[in-house]
C-alpha cells in the first residue's frame, strides 16, 4: 500500500468510527462498514479502531480472527465461496472442496499466489435443492461437480486474458488459441 493510499484508508476508517462509535456494540458495525468499504480489514487499521473505541488491539484482533466474514488481507481478484452447510454436504460438497483446495493449492480464507482467486467457505447460499453450491462474486452456481468447478475457474482466468489481447488489436484467432490453452 503506498503512502497516499494508506492515508486515505486511515481517513476512511476514522470517518466510519466517528459515525458508528456511539452505537451499542459498535465494534461489529464498524468492522462490517470497513469491510464493505475496503473489502477487508487491514492490520494497519486495528490501532485506529482500538483507539476510537477505547478497547485493546487484542480485542479488535480477536473479533476479526473469530469471524470468517472478516479478513486481514486483501482478497484476490475473484472470491469463490463453496457452501459447506448440511444440504450441500449431503450432495457432495466435501469432495468438491477437497478438489478445489487441491486444484487451487490454497485452503479456505487464502488466495492463490497470482492473486487471482480467494477461496472462502459459506454456510448456505440459499440454493440447497441443487447443491453443491458455489458463489463467484454475486453469481450462484448449483450442481457443481469438480469438472464444473474447473470450468468456472478457467472462465474466471481466461476472460480477462481474452479482453486484454483483443483490446490490444491482436488477431482474434490467436486469442482463441491462447484462451483454449487454459481450457
Ligand atoms: S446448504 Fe448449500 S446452499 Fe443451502
Amino acid at each position: 500500500m503506498d503512502k497516499t493510499t494508506a492515508i486515505d484508508v486511515q481517513h476512511k476508517v476514522r470517518q466510519i468510527i466517528a459515525g458508528l462509535k456511539h452505537k451499542p456494540g459498535a465494534l461489529m458495525p464498524i468492522l462490517h462498514a470497513i469491510k464493505d468499504e475496503l473489502g477487508y480489514i487491514p492490520d494497519s487499521t486495528v490501532p485506529t479502531i482500538a483507539e476510537g473505541l477505547q478497547i485493546t488491539r487484542a480485542e479488535v484482533h480477536g473479533v476479526i480472527s473469530f469471524y470468517h466474514d472478516f479478513r486481514a488481507t486483501a482478497p484476490g481478484k475473484h472470491v469463490v465461496h463453496i457452501c459447506r452447510a448440511e444440504a450441500c454436504q449431503a450432495r457432495g460438497c466435501r469432495t468438491l472442496e477437497h478438489h478445489a483446495q487441491q486444484t487451487l493449492g490454497v485452503d479456505y480464507h487464502q488466495t492463490t499466489p497470482d492473486g487471482d482467486i480467494t477461496l472462502e467457505a459459506a454456510y448456505c447460499l440459499g440454493n440447497c435443492a441443487t447443491g453443491p453450491s458455489v458463489r463467484v462474486g454475486d453469481d450462484i452456481y448449483g450442481r457443481v461437480t469438480p469438472a464444473r468447478f474447473d470450468a468456472l475457474i478457467d472462465q474466471l482466468q481466461t476472460v480477462p486474458l481474452f479482453i486484454r489481447t483483443a483490446s490490444a488489436g491482436v488477431d482474434r484467432g490467436a486469442d482463441r488459441e491462447e484462451g483454449s490453452a487454459h481450457g
